[in-house]
């Protein structure tokens, strides 16, 4: 499994098959081509289950049919059976934490169903007529709604759309397994759970303390590696060959290892989004900042030495669809070649396995949006609001808007420079702005695809890289993301110049003739020192 790397595909802006704007499964299956060139193992696609699409489709109304948007079953079944063919696996996004409001169960608990009513967190407001605990959901506002005419409230992290599932119930666990188990049948061998982490919230919710978050009461709590554990021996576990991951929302180091470690028959791995907060200013994600390199530098450094020695295995990404794209943030898509290629090499020869999320492989950046009509994500509009009412003028708060939002991600793939990317024959759900300069067909972006090719290419031949340990190299010099790796005899020294100018790095006399593996840069000569120009990277490999 270690030598595998996984493709992120979001269907909605994949590929138009049918000029409805909106991306579908035919579209995917014409595209199957451009795929198996890339030569991915597992393709996870974000969910294009039935669904009101409140959140792009993690607000799931059933969890066993195709969205019509999207296609037909008939269409699934034809597209796992031809990745097949190229041995390419199918990782499917499995949103159990809550369900869509519009889903039969929260609507025979309104109709009055005590089964049902049981499968939510359903409660009375205080005494006093107030909400039940002073949670805020995550797309903010309350995180409790009005259930129905009853008085009493429903429990929802996310969208008032988004209800959450109370997995003390069995039968909520039961239901959670069985349709894992439907996709099993269908021959999905990839699972991703979303939000994983915070389905043990305690049966008895209580307020957060005045100045801290209602997170911290509900995440990564002992229970959820119980439901976990239960969740693998009646589903995915039973197959030698599943991939899983869940995706932990502010989970901590040990709790990953404990997640991951193979004898805790658990998941495959985990993604945490530590490093992705660099540019949070006080960890609040809707605030301008230019990141922060030595942040980044030991988060990165502290979770692969910590999942290494624990025994542990991340995700390794910069990207998905949730994430404003990583070249903007921490690279400079005016020196595309270099910042796609520096970003891609230096999580790919790391320690664990690389996603790679769609358009990343082409170096796909930010869209240059110009007003909030070009946004279309619920979470940046409730967020550029409460920054008005915060009392932002409207420039500055577009401006957050424009580094942070979701959007950023979910723009269509570009194929080519016409003007719907050649995404749609119709329009596009949402708007494309640099295909002219960014695109499969463009030279600098099949330059950084063959580069994506021999990495994914590289992990596979040799071990140091899919199976070697992981040692921080060259902390004191500046702008360095730099580590080692060893195993059976062979040794790899990565190094990465995140700054925007060269930089000098001594090198051990162990490397002093390595060979070079892979490199951006094609004029370097490792000597006793290397000099870096910016946005470099090379990998050194001793054997
Ligand atoms: C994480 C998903 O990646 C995100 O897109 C979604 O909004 C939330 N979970 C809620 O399901």
């Amino acid at each position: 499994m270690h030598n595998q790397v996984i493709y992120q595909l979001y269907p909605k802006s994949f590929y138009d098959s049918n000029g409805d704007g909106i991306g579908d499964l035919r579209g995917v299956i014409e595209k199957i081509d451009y795929l198996v060139s890339l030569n991915v193992d597992m393709i996870w696609f974000n969910p294009f289950f039935v669904s009101p699409q409140n959140d792009n489709g993690y607000d799931v109304a059933d969890y066993r049919a195709i969205d019509p948007r999207f296609g037909t079953m008939a269409d699934f079944d034809e597209l796992i059976a031809k990745l097949s063919e190229h041995h390419i696996g199918v990782m499917l996004d499995m949103v159990l934490n809550h369900t869509s409001t519009a889903h039969q169960w929260f609507q025979k608990a309104l109709a009055g169903d005590a089964k049902y009513q049981a499968y939510y967190y359903l409660r009375d407001p205080k005494p006093d007529g107030s909400l039940p605990t002073n949670w805020q959901s995550k797309f903010g506002g309350p995180a409790w709604s009005a259930f129905g005419n009853t008085g009493k409230y429903y429990l929802h992290l996310y969208d008032r759309t988004q209800a959450d599932l109370d997995w003390h119930n069995p039968e909520v666990r039961a239901e959670a397994a069985d349709i894992v188990n439907f996709w099993r049948a269908k021959g999905v061998r990839g699972f991703r759970f979303d939000v994983l982490n915070v389905i043990g919230k305690s049966d008895s919710l209580v307020d957060a303390e005045p100045g801290t978050e209602s997170k911290f009461l509900y995440t990564d709590t002992p229970i959820v590696q119980t439901y976990i554990k239960e969740l693998a021996a009646h589903s995915f576990g039973q197959d030698p060959d599943s991939v899983t991951v869940g995706e932990m929302s502010s989970t901590g180091l040990q709790q990953a290892v404990a997640y991951t470690k193979p004898e805790n028959h658990e998941l495959s791995m985990v993604f945490q989004f530590h490093h992705l907060k660099v540019d949070y200013v006080d960890g609040q994600k809707w605030t301008a900042m230019r990141y922060d390199f030595n942040a980044l530098r030991k988060l990165l450094h502290t979770w692969g030495t910590g999942m290494a020695q624990g025994g542990g295995w991340q995700a390794l990404f910069w990207n998905n669809h949730d994430q404003p794209r990583a070249i903007d943030r921490f690279a400079d898509p005016k020196q595309r070649y270099a910042s796609a290629t520096l970003l891609a090499a230096s999580i790919h020869l790391s320690r664990g396995t690389p996603y790679i999320y769609m358009g990343e492989e082409i170096g796909m950046s930010d869209p240059d949006y110009t007003g909030m009509n070009d946004y279309v994500d619920i979470e940046a509009h409730n967020a550029y609001n409460a920054l008005l009412a915060q009392g932002l003028s409207a420039h500055d708060a577009f401006a957050i808007v424009h580094a942070k939002a979701r959007d950023n991600s979910r723009t269509p793939m570009q194929w080519d420079d016409g003007a719907t990317a050649g995404f749609t024959t119709g329009t596009p759900w949402l708007k494309s702005t640099n295909q002219r300069v960014v695109n499969v067909e463009a030279a600098v972006s099949q330059r950084i695809f063959a580069f994506y090719q021999k990495l994914i290419a590289l992990r596979k031949q040799f071990n140091v890289i899919s199976e070697g340990d992981y040692q921080p190299f060259g902390e004191n010099i500046d702008w360095l993301y730099g580590y080692q790796r060893d195993f059976g005899g062979q040794h790899l020294l990565v190094l990465n110049n995140f700054a925007d100018h060269d930089i000098e790095i001594p090198i051990p006399s162990a490397f002093q003739k390595a060979q070079i593996l892979i490199t951006n840069e094609p004029s370097l000569n490792p000597a006793a020192t290397l000099t870096l120009p910016a946005y470099g990277t090379v990998a050194l490999l001793q054997q």
